[in-house]
């Protein structure tokens, strides 16, 4: 049976959540499936995977630092297996959102000038690990949530937070389900041992 190792970057738990929803699906698809936080992914489990599913929350243009970091640490590993990305982030009705926008833009920022900073890091490390595909879900955010970390902090602060950060759960659970069996179809069976 193929295994797959899905990983996600999440800071109050949306992207959690789809990672979790990916593992399901591919679980009904017959994959042995594990789900792991970026930061907690061993060794042994990237070494023996056959496939990758990588994710992450976006905030201010850049995944989360522990994401970019598995990408990073593991990029040998995931450019030799078949590897899908994906970001969560975009909220819908943010003052920040760009309708004529691609969905890696709207979420990531555009590829070069001001604001291009977490889009070319992750483009970057994209270019070593080659995915097969990097969807863009819609994300959630909850205000009663505290903010984590000073940065968060400080926008959520911000007179026109209100108007960057709609609030509510905006998780499109059939794209994502929809995402997660084309890769079950995709992923190839391991090649027998001898
Ligand atoms: C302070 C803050 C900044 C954010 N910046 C972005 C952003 O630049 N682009 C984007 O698409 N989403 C942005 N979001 C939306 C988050 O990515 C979204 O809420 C996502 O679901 C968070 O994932 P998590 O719950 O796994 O941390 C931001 C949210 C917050 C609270």
């Amino acid at each position: 049976m193929s295994k797959v190792l899905v990983v996600f970057g999440s800071r109050h738990g949306g992207t959690r959540g789809i990672a979790e929803r990916i593992g399901e699906v591919l679980r009904t698809g017959g994959l042995d499936t594990v789900v792991t936080a970026a930061e907690l992914a061993g060794h042994e489990e990237v070494r023996t995977a056959d496939a990758f599913v990588v994710g992450s929350g976006v905030y201010m243009g850049n995944w989360l630092s522990e994401a970019l970091d598995f990408l990073r640490r593991n990029q040998e590993q995931l450019a030799a297996r078949p590897t899908w990305l994906f970001s969560s982030g975009p909220l819908p009705g943010s003052s920040k959102e760009e309708r004529e926008a691609d969905p890696v833009t709207n979420a990531l920022g555009p590829l070069d000038g001001p604001g291009s900073g977490g889009r070319k890091k992750l483009e970057e490390i994209s270019a070593r690990v080659r995915p097969r595909d990097h969807r863009v879900f819609l994300g959630a955010f909850d205000p009663d949530d505290p903010p984590r970390g000073m940065s968060e902090r400080l926008v959520r602060m911000m007179p026109v937070a209100k108007s960057i950060l709609p609030t509510g759960d905006f998780r499109d659970w059939d794209a994502i389900e929809a995402w997660a069996r084309e890769i079950a179809a995709a992923v190839p069976s391991p090649v027998p041992a001898g």
